[in-house]
Order: structure tokens, then sequence, then C-alpha cells
């Protein structure tokens, strides 16, 4: 089986990069982390790539006259490692349109709601003013407008009564951490189709994988 060789974007902790690290470890995963990028040095997530052996990289945005010559910088690092696929996690900055059509189709996001409710920040506050009594993640192809692009799948948890934005993020982390992996090796795998602005699954996703349902509340919760 040959793997798919994917480049990780990060700007800070690195929790999902690190679920991506640890489901790379399964013999009959079809990709592989080849690099990690970080825009920002001395970052959790560059020493939890080290700690995997994985090819690191410093890319300082601040250090480039504008955006697309900072992406171009880390396509070259992307094209030097082979990657084929790219992964932003927690990836702090926006790309431009060149960056989004240069890796088009081949540039995956997890986003911390059910879009496309609530791009941008602050989406648990957000989620929580609003009253949904579901949230959650979704991991999506990028395209030129933020947080918008063709869903790979989505992760629901209940929004629970007493929550605050801390506890609800941190159960929307924890399905962050299933989701993208699972997205990605279908992804990797060819086993999502991508017609225009829709991914479809060619086959039924196993139980646990792609839609993941919030189980419901006891009747006292
Ligand atoms: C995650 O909630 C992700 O969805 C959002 O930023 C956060 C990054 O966390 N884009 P981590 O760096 O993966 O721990």
């Amino acid at each position: 089986m040959t793997r798919k060789r994917v480049g990780v974007l990060i700007s800070g902790r690195g929790s999902n990069l690190q679920a991506l690290l640890d489901a790379a470890q399964a013999p009959d995963c079809p990709f592989e982390i080849v690099l990690v990028l970080s825009n920002k040095a001395k970052v959790q997530g560059l020493e939890r790539a080290a700690a995997a052996g994985v090819a690191t990289a410093v890319i300082d945005h601040r250090t480039f006259p504008d955006r697309e010559t900072f992406e171009m910088a880390m396509t070259e690092a992307l094209e030097a490692a082979g990657a084929e696929l790219v992964c932003q996690a927690g990836f702090m900055r926006v790309v431009t349109s060149w960056f989004v059509t240069r890796w088009h189709d081949r540039l995956l996001n997890i986003h911390p709601s059910l879009l496309p409710a609530f791009p941008g920040l602050d989406t648990h506050e957000r989620a929580l003013a609003a009253g949904v009594k579901l949230h959650g993640c979704s991991v999506h192809l990028v395209r030129e407008t933020v947080d918008q692009g063709p869903i790979l799948g989505q992760a629901a948890v209940p929004v629970l009564p007493g929550d605050d934005a801390e506890t609800l993020a941190a159960r929307v982390l924890e399905a962050e951490h299933r989701l993208y992996p699972a997205c990605l090796a279908l992804y990797a795998a060819g086993r999502i189709d991508v017609r225009g602005e829709t991914a479809r699954l060619k086959t039924a996703p196993a139980p646990g994988g792609l839609l993941i349902n919030p189980p419901s509340p006891a009747a006292d919760a």
C-alpha cells in the first residue's frame, strides 16, 4: 500500500496534529505525515512532531513582504518533502486564493463548528449565544472563502445545560481528534468523491466514522 504523503500546517498547541500522528502509526493507515510546518517558532506542535520523528520547519510569516511570498515558501517546503495533501490543523493564517488554487482539492482544514454554521472565530461562544442544542466540528476542503468548501465529515456533540465556552470547546476538541484522522484516512484512500463543491463518500463509512452522533442526554441531565 502506498501511503499519501501529508504536510501539516500548525500555529500552536497541535492536539489535532497529535491525533493525525497517532493515527499514522497504524500499519494500515493510508497516510503518513512527512512534514509539520509552523508559522510560529517554539510551539508545542513542533515538539509533538519531533517526538514522533517527523521533520519540522518554521516559516515565520512576518519575515515575508506579503501573504503570497509566505505561501510560496511554504509550498516550496511542502513540495521538497513530497507532500501530496496538506492539512491545516490550528493554522491561524488565512490563505490567499493563490495557495488555495495551488493546492486545489488537496488542502484540508478542521473547523470547530458544524459548518456552514459559525464560520470564523469564537465558535463556541457563538454557539452558546445562539442556543443551539448540537454543536461540533467539520473537516472540509479549503476554498477562497474562509471556512467554506466541500465538507468531508462532521462530528456532532450535545450542548449540555451548564456548559460554558470552555467545557463546550473541550467536548468538541475530543470529537475533532476522532474526526480529523477518520476524514483524512478516507480522503487519502480515495474513498471520497469531490464534485465541484460537494464531497460524497463512495461507500458507507464504518460505524463511528465520518458522522458521529451524540448519545441522547439522560432525561434528568
Ligand atoms: C482546534 O479547535 C481547531 O479546530 C481550530 O483550532 C484549534 C486548534 O487546536 N482550528 P490544536 O492546535 O489542534 O490543539
